[in-house]
């Protein structure tokens, strides 16, 4: 069975920003990190490019939805996924057919079995959420609670999915399986949601076309978050490749904002139920990048761009600066000076410069062959023990948890401490003595050192892949111990894997100061 993690589905109504890009890596760290436990693994993104957003986007672009959605995938979105070194196996687009048809079976499956019908609704709908809203939510009685905009009332006459029957089985479900929605405050949320009781659900528009037909009266779309959620079941084999489909079926684990949380945790699980369908692992809603207190977006004119912080800190700071500075599942605000403090302080001296140090006094001292660890003694045990608690820690919090936050951290005090272990036994000084004693000493000093990196390496290669394999490289181990990727999590703290007599070059600096 494949361990499978889904990013949300992106609108591709604009180009990508911070927000979009913190839950895509978040997942590519995971999967990473499952991939490097040896598990067998799917990472799935994709757009979403249904629904009335895309299409007035496009209108107002002057150009047709289908142009606008090619566009803006292969101009903005694949590309930054690619500059990120997201390593996704699948990216669903909803306007493939292979998403298509099978959307619109899962949905004629459903009027068979008599859990659709049709009625009429009228309410304020929020075009940027693509959600009925209630009114009792509305700000000043006409806007928007998330995106702060007048909300539009529709009327019409819709089909409407059976949610309300869905109710106790959904609150036996979240009982039974405690870590279904995650965090905490994001399940106590849905839970309280749902003892309200839930309404029935509008499931087509009749007021524009952007959208797939409901097969069995095609004046009708399908709405947009039926069409998008069940990309998680297209994209892996629904109804087309059964072999891949009971390969990969339920997700282990779908990531998603906080703000389309109760899609995931209480509309998705109620319409698997309805068709029969196994439901999900979990559902881990994060929190949003904030900026002046406000939830980051294009369309409040406050999207930064990726690239604008790569362009400054690469690629990999990148990747570790947002999963180290904030805890996964809450909100944060991300300002250049933080990230800029942490760049330095951690990446450049903690880790940048220990790496460095080391290569260069192998180089130094022994030519650049790696020397056996002669005279090992508790200062190197501790070492060793640090090791061990940094691969377990680590491991527990990244790859059970998603605590990338805690996990980061403790490999982090884990570098701290074979910096703290340097300044202890202060090599350089060792070096001055010639006797053998001094010598072997200086061997042990250095092999605990690099090997002690050669842990970093793996447990931070999920996180900073580009990083982790110029240091693999430098260390010798490629040769040594083949490649990085294969490495597993589990060996990473096997003391003493990398071989005495490889050869340590001293590479590129691992972390550049910043202009
Ligand atoms: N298309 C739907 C999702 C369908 S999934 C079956 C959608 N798209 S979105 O592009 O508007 O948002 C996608 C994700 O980006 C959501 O999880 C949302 O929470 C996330 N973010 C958008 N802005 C964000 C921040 N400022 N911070 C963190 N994540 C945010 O909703």
């Amino acid at each position: 069975m494949a361990f499978y993690v889904s990013t949300p589905i992106y609108y591709v109504n604009d180009a990508p920003h911070l927000g979009h890009a913190y839950t895509t890596v978040a997942g590519d760290v995971l999967t990473r990190w499952h991939r490097q436990r040896g598990e067998s693994v799917w990472y799935l993104t994709g757009t979403d490019e249904h629904g009335q957003k895309i299409m007035r986007t496009a209108e107002a672009h002057g150009v047709s939805p289908q142009e606008w959605c090619d566009k803006l995938v292969e101009e903005a979105w694949k590309p930054l996924w690619k500059h990120l070194e997201i390593a996704n196996d699948d990216f669903i687009r909803t306007t493939e057919p292979r998403h298509t048809q099978r959307v619109q079976e899962f949905v004629q499956d459903l009027y068979d079995k008599g859990e659709i019908y049709k009625g009429s609704y009228t309410g304020p709908y929020c075009v940027s959420c693509e959600e009925y809203k209630v009114v009792g939510e509305l700000l000043e009685g006409e806007l928007c609670p998330i995106h702060k905009r007048p909300v539009e009332w529709l009327e019409e006459d819709n089909y409407f999915f059976k949610l309300s029957e869905y109710g106790e089985r959904l609150l036996e479900h979240y009982d039974a399986n405690p870590d279904f929605i995650q965090p905490a405050s994001a399940r106590n949320e849905v839970v309280q949601f749902v003892r309200q009781g839930l309404q029935d659900l509008s499931i087509s528009r009749s007021t524009f076309d952007w959208g797939i037909p409901i097969p069995w009266d095609p004046k009708h779309v399908i709405y947009v978050w039926i069409d998008a959620l069940l990309n998680y079941a297209t994209a892996v084999g629904y109804g087309s490749d059964q072999a891949k489909f009971d390969q990969t079926w339920p997700a282990d684990v779908h990531l998603v904002g906080k703000d389309i949380l109760r899609f995931h945790a209480v509309i998705w699980p109620a319409m698997l139920l309805a068709n029969g369908l196994r439901l999900p692992g979990r559902v881990f809603a994060n929190g949003w990048l904030m900026v002046g207190g406000e939830k980051m977006s294009k369309s409040n004119l406050t999207g930064i761009s990726p690239r604008q912080l790569t362009e400054h800190f690469g690629v990999d700071a990148y990747r570790y600066y947002f999963l180290r500075a904030i805890p996964f599942g809450q909100d944060g605000a991300f300002s250049w000076e933080d990230f800029a403090a942490r760049y330095t302080s951690e990446l450049a001296n903690d880790y940048g410069n220990l790496a460095s140090r080391v290569a260069a006094m192998v180089g130094k001292y022994f030519d650049g062959a790696l020397p056996a660890a002669a005279d090992a003694g508790p200062a190197e045990q501790a070492i060793a023990d640090g090791l061990s608690a940094a691969v377990a820690a680590a491991d527990k919090a990244i790859g059970d948890n998603l605590d990338f936050a805690g996990g980061l951290g403790a490999v982090f005090d884990f570098v701290r401490q074979v910096n703290g272990y340097l300044s202890d036994q202060a090599p350089w000084k060792v070096a001055k003595d010639e006797s053998p004693q001094a010598q072997a000493r200086l061997a042990t000093i250095l092999y605990t050192a690099a090997e002690a990196l050669r842990g970093v390496a793996v447990l931070l290669n999920p996180v900073m892949p580009a990083t982790s394999e110029r240091l693999w490289v430098s260390l010798g181990a490629e040769v040594a111990l083949g490649a990085l990727a294969d490495q597993r999590i589990s060996e990473a703290a096997d003391w003493g894997r990398l071989p005495a007599g490889v050869s340590v070059t001293k590479g590129e600096v691992l972390f550049p100061r910043l202009d």
